[in-house]
């Protein structure tokens, strides 16, 4: 079981008794639903509500789309994008041609992206999977609408059944009624649980499956989790309300910009999908902790000097996995040109575990804050178990925070823009608005 390390932290900021209360408290709040925002907590326990039977009905359509496609195009932006590409990155390996191979659009409107994706599926066969849970999100409707012609251009209306599955809102949407009046086999994300809160459901689990990642072993290590963060697990023994009350304790003193870092390139979108759920889930009222990442030692070439020297107001948390899944040593030379012979028969993570202790050490030094959370391994169990367990410690920060983590009224303001611009029907107003504030 991970144990947040909070010991380089806590000589900035201590974890007093009143803090450990509250993330106690809050941690209660989401099994009672007696919190801000508590219509968007089925996520709490979701995992151990995850059937043998449902999951095998997702990896029958898993299978299915697998024998039909070359390619299998996920489309979803935001909660509805990142998870699957998080995890997908965390467990795949970069150098390996895979078939399936699952790319993803409707994540970006960039006309490039687009044109070069279907420029590279042109001869491959290809099925999709449109994930949505508004249903009328506008950049993957774009994608949707593109891919749904060309697929039923290449395979006709029948073939595309068979070809492309949705996954929305039981009821509402765009999305919804395109599905069914075409009968396309659908998902539904529970109304219970927010974007950026369902990768352990279809959102996440139907492209994972297709990309053949062991759903089980994932959903079992999220339970794992959910049990070990419970209502009732007492703040010493509870990781996630012990990162979350870490978390406010640094903000408090004026720490507000939590980098997460990993020594591991394959775990960057992992960063990419905890960075969209702390930074939609906590920043609003004029609050929270801005969320960045960084790959090191990558990162250390670009963002170290800045990490080192630069503004105090930033604390690093680090997840750190101690086992690689393969052996590379580095060998005797027998000319030593490079001066590296003092490294002969050592291990490359060997190198890259002192990489990090010297950087936290040199960080922590520096004056930033220092969390560490030891992974033995990067498996579908614990990769299923961090994601549950930065879910539930996001929750506790939001109510240690005051804010309702569940939300994004935010989000809606550039869209408006979007539509006045693009001279949307109803948007007239804004549109005439938009036009007078150029014209000065
Ligand atoms: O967390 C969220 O709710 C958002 O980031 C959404 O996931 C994102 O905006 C995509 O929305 P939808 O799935 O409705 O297309």
């Amino acid at each position: 079981m991970m144990t947040p390390d909070v010991s380089n932290a806590i000589s900035f900021a201590s974890l007093d008794d009143s803090l450990r209360k509250q993330a106690e408290y809050c941690n209660a709040l989401l099994h009672t639903g007696e919190g801000k925002g508590s219509d968007f907590l089925g996520w709490v326990n979701l995992p151990s509500s995850v059937t043998a039977d449902f999951l095998n009905d997702i990896k029958s359509t898993a299978a299915s789309l697998r024998r039909l496609a070359d390619v299998v195009i996920v489309i979803g932006i935001g909660g509805s994008y990142l998870g699957a590409k998080a995890v997908l990155e965390a467990l795949g390996n970069p150098f390996e041609k895979r078939r399936p191979e699952v790319v993803f659009a409707g994540h970006t409107i960039s006309e490039d992206y687009m044109a070069q994706m279907m420029e590279a599926v042109k001869e491959r066969s290809i099925a999709t999977i449109v994930i949505s849970k508004s249903g009328t999100t506008t950049e993957p409707a774009i994608a949707f609408r593109i891919i749904k012609q060309e697929i039923e251009k290449r395979y006709g209306v029948d073939g595309a059944k068979e070809r492309i599955v949705a996954v929305t809102d039981e009821k509402r949407g765009a999305l919804k009624s395109v599905a069914d009046a075409a009968g396309y086999k659908t998902y539904v994300i529970p109304d219970d649980v927010g974007g950026r809160f369902s990768v352990l459901t279809p959102v996440g689990l139907l492209p994972l499956a297709v990309a053949g990642i062991d759903i089980d072993s994932l959903i079992e290590g999220a339970r794992d989790m959910e049990r070990a963060t419970a209502a009732d697990v007492p703040f010493d023994k509870n990781p996630a309300a012990q990162y979350a009350a870490i978390r406010s304790a640094l903000y408090r003193k004026g720490y507000k910009v939590e980098i997460l870092v990993a020594y591991e390139p394959y775990l960057q979108y992992f960063a990419e999908w905890w960075k969209q759920l702390y930074g939609e889930s906590e920043g609003k009222e004029g609050k929270g902790i801005f969320p960045a990442g960084v790959i090191f030692s990558t990162d250390l070439h670009s963002m170290g000097q800045y990490i080192q020297e630069g503004e105090r107001i930033l604390f690093e948390t680090v997840i750190s996995v101690s086992k690689p899944h393969r052996e590379l040593r580095i060998e005797k030379a027998d000319n030593d040109g490079d001066g590296l012979n003092f490294l002969a028969g050592r291990r490359i993570s060997e190198v890259n575990r002192m990489a990090e202790l010297g950087t936290m050490l040199a960080h922590v030094d520096g004056g930033v804050p220092n969390i560490r959370l030891e992974i033995s391994e990067i498996s579908a169990f614990n990769v299923g178990s961090l994601i549950y367990f930065f879910e539930k410690a996001c929750g506790i920060s939001g109510y240690l925070l005051g804010v309702n983590p569940f939300d994004q009224p935010g989000v809606e303001a550039y869209k408006k823009n979007m539509f006045a611009l693009l001279e949307k029907p109803g948007y007239e107003s804004a549109t005439a608005e938009i036009r007078k504030r150029f014209a000065k």
